[in-house]
């Protein structure tokens, strides 16, 4: 029986920041952000946002559309993020917290969360995939969800974003089933990291481009050695997505614009763009990033049942992962692709001064209670404070 993804939903904060803007006050010619990196629009987190909020609410949404018997078989929940908020205490419990009531799950569940960089949403996936197939009509929810931050006047600045996207993995899904095989590539790499205790990352960003291609590469041509399927057997590539120009790039490395149209693959191209709309107007948010695109590809409508998707993780450090997938029947009923542009379109435009605003008071040290904020979000499961290390949530009626 096929194992995979029956929802999947998306959460971002309701502020952005148009590149455009970020580009003039940073003196850079607004071509280099919207074309050279590929990014139109940045998601940008008040400090009554963080990654538990994101989870809680991308969460929210998919139990929304699940049936109360997929909620009673609920028995795992699996967090991956590198926004943690406790060193100790996993932010997939301080979820279920915050979703059990309101949403009838089970206390008999495991909830933990999982780590390494940007691939701990890919890992809490086929984590969950594996417990399905060991516990047969069990259900299991994961979430991916990040604060992508590198600080003011950086080179990773305007790579930033936030994000969370969540998942109902259970046999039979409705959405997408994912092959149990796959091609995991792991090397030791210092090209991102963030030590304990520091609240951005260190990076050499020429690196990590190099190594996350190098990782695709590899994958790609031992996942083609292993099956002796090619390109030609995928509707679409999907790719982690840190700035959209990223994943064109690897993906050039396999297969350039005139290869494409030698071979008549012209759709692997034309699949890719339509899989970065929606990262390009949210920007990275790490763990989340290649189910953005995983999302933004099957709301554009050119895919169908029955077609075969390839999808690369990357997570720095460095482990890459290549899935491959089928788009399930009745996948488009899933979906409301309509409902997720609204989201966006939502969201409240910030100026310059106020984006530098609202980063300098969420990078502020761990401190107790986010009073004197000038700007907030309270949606359901903002934070309203940090209480002896405590943190408050609204919940979903205030
Ligand atoms: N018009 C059009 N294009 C322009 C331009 C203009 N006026 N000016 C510059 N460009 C192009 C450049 O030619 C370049 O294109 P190519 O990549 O095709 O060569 C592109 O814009 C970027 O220019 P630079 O390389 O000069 O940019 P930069 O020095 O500012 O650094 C960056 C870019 C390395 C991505 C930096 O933003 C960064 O460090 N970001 C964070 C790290 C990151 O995202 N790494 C990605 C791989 S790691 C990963 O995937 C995990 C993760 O999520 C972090």
């Amino acid at each position: 029986m096929p194992i995979g993804i029956d929802a999947l939903e998306i959460a971002t904060p309701g502020l952005y920041l148009p590149m455009t803007d970020l580009a003039l006050a940073r003196d850079v010619d607004p071509a280099k952000f919207h074309v050279g990196l590929g990014q139109d629009e940045m998601a940008v987190a008040p400090a009554t946002v963080d990654a538990v909020t994101l989870g809680a609410r991308a969460a929210a949404a998919v139990l929304e559309r699940t049936e109360q018997a997929d909620r009673d078989a609920l028995g795992l929940i699996v967090l991956g993020t590198e926004s943690g908020v406790d060193a100790s205490k996993a932010m997939a419990v301080m979820v279920h917290g915050l979703l059990a009531e309101e949403y009838s799950l089970p206390d008999a569940v495991r909830a933990f969360d999982l780590r390494e960089a940007c691939y701990g949403g890919t890992a809490g996936l086929l984590t969950a995939v594996d417990y399905v197939a060991a516990h047969p009509g069990r259900t299991a929810l994961v979430i991916a969800s990040d604060l992508a931050r590198y600080g003011l006047r950086t080179g990773g600045e305007p790579t930033q974003g936030a994000g969370a996207v969540a998942v109902l993995v259970r046999e039979d899904p409705r959405l997408l089933a994912i092959d149990p095989a796959t091609t995991a590539v792991t090397t030791d790499v210092y090209d991102f990291w963030r030590p304990e205790g520091e609240d951005v990352p260190r990076v050499d960003g020429k690196l990590s481009n190099e190594c996350y291609m190098e990782t695709f590469t590899r994958a790609w041509e031992a996942h083609v050695a292993a099956t002796g399927l090619d390109l030609a057997d995928y509707a679409a590539l999907c790719f982690h997505l840190p700035y959209t120009k990223m994943g064109r790039k690897a993906l050039a490395r396999v297969l350039t614009p005139e290869q494409a149209a030698e071979r008549g693959l012209t759709r692997i191209h034309e699949r890719y763009e339509e899989s970065i709309a929606y990262s390009r107007r949210i920007g990275n948010c790490y763990t989340a990033s290649l189910w953005l695109g995983v999302a933004s590809l099957l709301d554009a409508g050119s895919v169908a049942a029955g077609d075969r998707l390839a999808l690369f993780s990357y997570g720095s450090g460095a482990v890459g992962e290549l899935i491959t997938a089928a788009v399930a029947e009745g996948f488009e009923k899933r979906r409301d692709p309509a409902a997720q542009r609204a989201r966006l379109d939502a969201r409240t435009a910030l100026t310059v001064e106020e984006y530098e605003q609202v980063l300098t008071e969420s990078l502020a040290p761990a401190g107790e209670g986010t009073s004197g904020t000038a700007f907030v979000d309270d949606g359901p499961y903002s934070l309203t404070g940090v209480d002896g290390g405590i943190r408050r949530y609204r919940g979903p009626r205030g």
